[in-house]
């Protein structure tokens, strides 16, 4: 009898040392999950913080050409058979500066709209003109010290930052230059902070419709409004209109407003 006690006391023991080895192989398998878990975490974190790639490389090359003939593109910018061109007026009321604001013109190329700018926002105004290329900005500072404007700065910028200090403008301004920020998100994040609260965003770009836009706007701009829109919100700003311009058949303009880091928490809070 006493030899069976011992053998169900060994059976017991080695039962019990079985389970709680299962179970301990089952917690550190458990830790590994989670520890997997953590990992894939801090890969998206890390994936999240990586610099964004370009959408589009090598759309600026002939911008960033050091010998831009910016003659070549005075004839193709300042054209009247160019939509953008020919309704300047049209947007500049619909940008509606008032004397003493702060603009920026961003992607400003041969700079027709800065010049604008400065005459609507007088003296105590401020226009930035803002590029990635440093020929015409150029060509921009000589118009500007010949005709004596002296409210209109040129900035270099990079493909990444407008390169604006914080909180320094009332209105940027995006002509025919959005489909041309190769790293869009990061371009928007540098306007966001540039922009002062409640700062407007106006874009103007081609209107990009399979079957019915030129071939040229199909192969050259990325993406059409609707993408485009969804970019610019996803970057912190408000929709607020599509303004129908008079004349503009090829062309769009869309006018946002800088949403404050609250607005969007409240918003979140209200969905
Ligand atoms: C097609 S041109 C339009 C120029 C002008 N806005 C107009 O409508 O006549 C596009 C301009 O955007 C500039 N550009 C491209 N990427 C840019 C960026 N990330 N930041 C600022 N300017 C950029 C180019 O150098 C070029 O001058």
């Amino acid at each position: 009898m006493n030899v069976y006690r011992l053998l169900i006391i060994c059976l017991t023991v080695l039962a019990s040392l079985i389970y709680s080895a299962s179970a301990r192989c089952q917690q550190s398998s458990a830790r590994t999950t989670l520890l997997a878990g953590t990992d894939d975490e801090s890969t998206e974190k890390g994936q999240k913080k990586a610099e964004e790639a370009s959408v589009r490389p090598g759309i600026n090359e002939r911008f960033l050409n050091k010998d831009l003939d910016v003659s070549e593109w005075l004839g193709r910018f300042e054209i009247e058979s160019r939509e953008v061109y020919a309704q300047r007026e049209s947007v500049l009321r619909e940008c509606a500066l008032r004397p003493g604001s702060a603009v920026a013109d961003v992607g400003a190329g041969t700079g027709f709209y800065s010049r604008l700018f400065a005459n609507a926002v007088g003296v105590d105004g401020q226009v930035y003109a803002v590029d990635i290329a440093p020929r015409f900005l150029r060509h921009i500072s000589e118009l500007s010290r010949t005709d004596g404007v002296r409210n209109l700065k040129t900035v270099l910028c990079s493909e990444r930052s407008v390169r604006l200090p914080v909180n320094s403008v009332d209105l940027v301004f995006i002509c025919d230059a959005y489909h041309h920020f190769e790293f869009p998100q990061s371009t928007l994040g540098s306007i966001h902070d540039a922009l002062r609260d409640g700062g407007a965003l106006v874009v103007i770009d081609f209107e990009r419709i399979p079957g019915t836009s030129r071939e040229f706007i199909l192969n050259h701009v990325r993406a059409g409004k609707a993408d485009f829109r969804a970019e610019i919100e996803a970057a912190g700003f408000a929709f607020e209109r599509e303004v129908a311009v008079a004349g503009f058949k090829e062309n769009y303009l869309l006018r946002f407003r800088k949403q404050s880091a609250n607005e969007g928490n409240r918003e979140n809070q209200d969905r």
